[in-house]
């Protein structure tokens, strides 16, 4: 015999009703900018501000939400005058970072990175040296230092690819990619790493590859100095730990820069073929695990390789 359904008084009803509600209804605030309602922690989707600010001011069009906030951090990009320098640059200062714009002879287009950065709102200053000289380093590392007091985040960037098979490789061509993508970011992280120390805190980001741990026939010096920083990166990592120093490596595939502008058409497709994704990357899309990596978001992250690769390499 079914069981008669109880009959529950309209009274414990519209009690009920009204504890279902205020359990399950998104606790939304006023936006301090524009007064409509918003979650807390979450940009408003009236106006696009979040956390106080609103990132890029009169223009909500091209307004970003500030996910990552490097507000107040001071760092240096080594070869920030062109591709994925010059990307990366512009997104740490678009999440509020100061950025040292390094380049070694081209200050035109560094001076074009600098004018990027002022217009998506953010701050910054060039900063010319050769990576691969340490006396440079260690001079402008100080002159920044001395400026701004401290420096937390090194993006080690700047570097070379001098594409030969093995027997067509020159002494030359071997020490000047190693001067540069190799010693280069050693001497930056020495000259860096002595000043993060003093305050406990530091973010070092090596840019290395994804050919570091493919291999691709005719660039065995530059993959094999991509895997150097790979070394390079963990070992860092283990040292400064204890002084509150992360260190990581990205390992782009092939991004659309100046480095891959000179592939063949065949060369091109064949990359496109071999990803996963289907298409060759954006330096801003390498940008963007640079900035999640300098974030305190990333703070238990050390040793590590982020590989952005479109599933290339996996
Ligand atoms: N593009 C890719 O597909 C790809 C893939 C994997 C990894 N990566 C790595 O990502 C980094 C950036 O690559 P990219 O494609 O953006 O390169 P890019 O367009 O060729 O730009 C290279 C940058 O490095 C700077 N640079 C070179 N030698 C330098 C030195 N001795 N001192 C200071 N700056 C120096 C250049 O400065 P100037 O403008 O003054 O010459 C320029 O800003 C490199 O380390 C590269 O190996 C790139």
């Amino acid at each position: 015999m079914p069981v008669p359904k109880r009959k529950t008084s309209p009274m414990k009803r519209d009690q009920r009703r009204a504890h279902h509600d205020k359990i399950t209804a998104p606790n939304v605030v006023p936006c301090p900018n524009c007064g409509d309602v918003m979650l807390p922690h979450r940009a408003c989707p009236a106006c696009g501000h979040y956390k106080g600010r609103q990132v890029i001011k009169g223009n909500v069009e091209r307004a970003r939400v500030v996910v990552f906030d490097l507000a107040g951090k001071i760092a240096v990009v080594t070869g920030g005058s062109r591709g994925i320098g010059r990307a990366t640059c512009v997104a740490l200062a678009e999440a509020g970072a100061y950025v040292l714009v390094n380049y070694r002879t081209n200050a035109e287009a560094a001076e074009e990175t600098l004018r990027l950065i002022r217009d998506a709102g953010g701050q910054g200053e060039l900063l010319g040296f050769d990576v691969a000289d340490p006396e440079a380093v260690d001079q402008a590392i100080k002159q920044a230092y001395d400026k701004h007091g401290k420096i937390d985040i090194l993006v080690n960037n700047a570097g070379i690819s001098i594409d030969q098979l093995l027997l067509r490789i020159s002494p030359k061509d071997l020490e000047m990619t190693w001067a540069t993508n190799v010693n280069g970011a050693l001497f930056c992280a020495k000259a860096c790493i002595k000043t993060m120390m003093r305050k406990r805190q530091g973010r070092i980001i090596n840019l290395s590859s994804v050919v570091a741990e493919s291999g691709n026939p005719g660039q065995v010096v530059y993959s094999a100095s991509k895997a150097a920083l790979l070394g390079v990166t963990r070992t860092l990592a283990r040292e400064y730990a204890s002084r509150g120093i992360t260190v990581n490596a990205i390992a782009p595939g092939f991004i659309e820069t100046d480095m891959t502008s000179e592939l063949t058409e065949a060369a091109h497709q064949g990359i496109i073929e071999q990803t996963p994704l289907g298409r060759i990357g954006r330096p801003e899309e390498v940008a963007a695990a640079v900035v999640f990596l300098a974030s305190d978001e990333a703070s238990y992250i050390t040793g590590q390789v982020v590989r952005v690769n479109g599933g290339m390499h996996v």
